[in-house]
């Protein structure tokens, strides 16, 4: 039987919005500069026939750096003891969320490590703090694997969103970047969990880490198409010099870019956010994932003094800035692309007021 050609391939996944695990590995393997332009074209074609040129902008708060994990591709891991962790209290995360609000935004997210100081009483009493104060604002909560009740909890104090990357859905490779106290299994048990309980959820992994294969991703992205998240954040894997995956080789841009753009004819109405880790790895790596269908950005908001220690990989872009300083850097660099960043809340298409999604169950 002749083999599909890979434009062919790009244009049936723009039709169908999905391929099979071979089809995919035959993209990601042999894809040429040509054809990832048509892949962005028709991905940046898409994102504007549901979300226009706007580019939402989120206010990120890294609010501890304390993680009681050991991933070994993450700056903040817990044998990484040249690190000086710091956590905000929650007067610290008001007074942020207080200039985001000043400065426009109205959606913050809350990254942290899993660090087991900040009780579940700590964690809703700063989401209910932000909805008090802010009650038009979306609060997103990134602060990885919880139990079923706890993740009910965070909601029922009006958490709005949850951002838990699954970092590769193949069980081998998941094992060989985490260490055995994680498991994939569980990594999925909460996805479905946060799912059910009614929380938008943003899942995604790492481009090219270590000893990641072709089939690999599309694993990744089959696992994705089955899960239907509302938003998919996707960075190169960049590396860190004092984990064990200091002499591995950062993803590139052009992988990375190709798959936002993959995701895109996937997953059609995703949120997926132009990260900070491709604007690490290239100066206008942000720009080149927004054109290849990107259409969020995650401004730094966290306090100047703690930005340097919140370093999951080395050369992280924006730790000298303030968060005014963010905010205007990427007004600019997207209006001159022809983009209006925008700061509202940013719903997913089917979450949007008025809106019914009868697929949710809300138990708020
Ligand atoms: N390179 C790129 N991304 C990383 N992350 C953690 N460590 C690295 C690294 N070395 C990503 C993970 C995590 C998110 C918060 O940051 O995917 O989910
Ligand atoms: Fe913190 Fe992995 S080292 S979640």
């Amino acid at each position: 039987m002749e083999k599909t050609s890979n434009m062919e391939l790009i244009e049936r996944l723009e039709r169908e919005h999905t391929l099979t695990k071979d089809e995919f590995v035959q993209l990601i393997s042999t894809f040429t500069p040509e054809e990832a332009e048509r892949a962005g074209k028709l991905a940046r074609r898409l994102t504007d026939e549901f979300y226009g040129h706007d580019i939402y902008m989120r206010g990120l708060i890294e609010f501890t750096n304390y993680c009681r994990n050991d991933c070994l591709y993450c700056g903040i891991r817990r044998s990484n003891r040249e690190l000086e962790r710091y956590r905000l209290s929650s007067e610290d995360i008001l007074m942020c969320t207080d200039e985001g609000y000043r400065l426009g935004f109205r959606t913050f997210v809350l990254q942290g490590g899993e660090d087991p100081q900040f009780s579940d009483e700590d964690i809703c009493e700063i989401v209910r703090g932000i909805k008090d104060q802010h009650p038009d604002c979306a609060v997103t909560l990134s602060i990885g694997e919880k139990t079923r009740e706890q993740y009910l909890m965070y909601f029922q104090a009006g958490a709005d969103r949850y951002l838990l990357r699954h970092e590769t859905a193949n069980e081998e490779h998941y094992r060989m970047l985490h260490p055995e106290s994680l498991s994939l299994a569980n990594r999925k048990r909460c996805l479905r969990d946060l799912k059910e309980i009614g929380y938008q959820v943003g899942t995604g992994f790492m481009v090219q880490s270590p000893y990641q294969r072709p089939e690999h991703l599309a694993e990744d992205l089959l696992f994705i198409k089955e899960l239907e998240p509302h938003m998919i954040g996707i960075g190169p894997f960049v590396p860190h010099h004092a984990t064990p995956f200091a002499e591995f080789p950062a993803g590139t841009l052009e992988m990375t870019t190709f798959l936002i753009s993959l995701l895109r004819l996937l997953v059609p109405e995703a949120l997926i956010p132009a990260t900070t880790a491709l604007g690490t790895i290239d100066p206008m790596g942000r720009e080149k994932g927004v054109l290849a269908g990107a259409n969020v950005v995650m401004p730094n908001l966290s306090p100047q003094e703690v930005r340097e220690k919140y370093m999951l990989y080395d050369n992280k872009i924006c730790t000298g800035d303030e968060a005014a300083e963010c905010r205007n850097c990427m007004d600019m660099r997207f209006k001159i692309l022809g983009y209006e960043p925008v700061v509202d809340r940013g719903d997913h298409v089917s979450r949007r007021v008025g809106e019914a999604d009868d697929k949710q169950t809300d138990l708020r």
